[in-house]
């Protein structure tokens, strides 16, 4: 899977499937399951570590968890988030970026903010490096922002959410995750950018859909609403797996109940 079959995918309306990954064995599973993308997520910070947050987080540890998916992956995209203050400035981001790919096998970065981190996201596609934006609910900004709430549901949040979509757009990025937003606005954002979109709690018009992996087994303490537990009725994880792929494929997953 490279950046220009995700921008064909989105122009042929075909979803792209993401789970986030954070081992070997894992990320095998995911790719014979067909999964298109697989994230090294910060949430690793959480469903891994044991953390509340993301925000503990390091680079290290993001290398370490990196490096593991790429052994055991072969072609799906391999995507990284860069973890909470890892991009203050350009030279930080752009060090840290380096990083991740070099020694962690990333294809692509991610990271979270609107228009204030668009001149870092600039900043790394000038020196080749895809990024992938995120908007909406920012779990590093958790304590801003005082819980994991659903974020853009009155008019003006909504049309600064749409600014900064617009604006990661304009700087370079090549894939855009929209976390925990009204699914009318998540279409909005959908129809008006040429990037592919790839929700998590943000509806089924998005061009993808992501989830972390641990509440898709219905592993983890939590049990958000926008997820489904793809292990009832599921022989095996890599079962699991697939059911979880035809239902994005087939637009089945999400449903309204899963919707905001
Ligand atoms: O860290 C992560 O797992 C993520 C997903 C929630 C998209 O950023």
């Amino acid at each position: 899977m490279t950046v220009p079959e995700l921008f064909e995918m989105k122009q042929r309306g075909q979803p792209v499937v993401a789970l986030t990954a954070y081992d070997a064995t894992m990320a095998r599973l995911m790719e014979e399951a067909g999964v298109d993308v697989l994230l090294v997520g910060d949430s690793l910070g959480m469903v891994i570590q044991g953390h509340d947050t993301t925000l503990p987080v390091t680079l290290d540890q993001m290398v370490y968890h990196s490096a593991c998916v790429g052994r055991g992956r072969s072609k799906a995209l391999h995507v990284v988030d860069l973890p909470f203050m890892s991009t203050t400035t350009e030279a930080l981001a752009l060090r840290h970026a380096a990083r991740l790919i070099q020694e962690g096998g990333a294809q692509m970065v991610k990271l979270e903010g609107g228009r204030e981190v668009a001149p870092i996201v600039a900043a790394l596609t000038a020196h080749h490096v895809p990024v992938c934006g995120h908007i909406g609910l920012l779990p590093q900004a958790v304590h801003q922002l005082g819980g994991y709430q659903v974020q853009g549901r009155d008019l003006i949040a909504a049309e600064s959410l749409l600014a900064d979509a617009l604006s990661l757009e304009a700087a370079g990025a090549s894939l855009l995750v929209l976390e925990c937003i009204p699914a009318s606005l998540a279409k909005d954002i959908t129809q008006q950018v040429t990037i592919p979109t790839m929700g998590i709690g943000a509806g089924a018009a998005c061009d993808g859909q992501v989830l972390v992996t641990y509440d898709l087994l219905g592993m983890s303490p939590r049990n958000p609403k926008f997820c489904r537990n793809f292990m009832v009725g599921a022989n095996s994880i890599g079962d699991a797996f697939h059911r979880y792929v035809k239902a994005v494929r087939d637009r089945s997953f999400p449903a309204a109940e899963h919707s905001f």
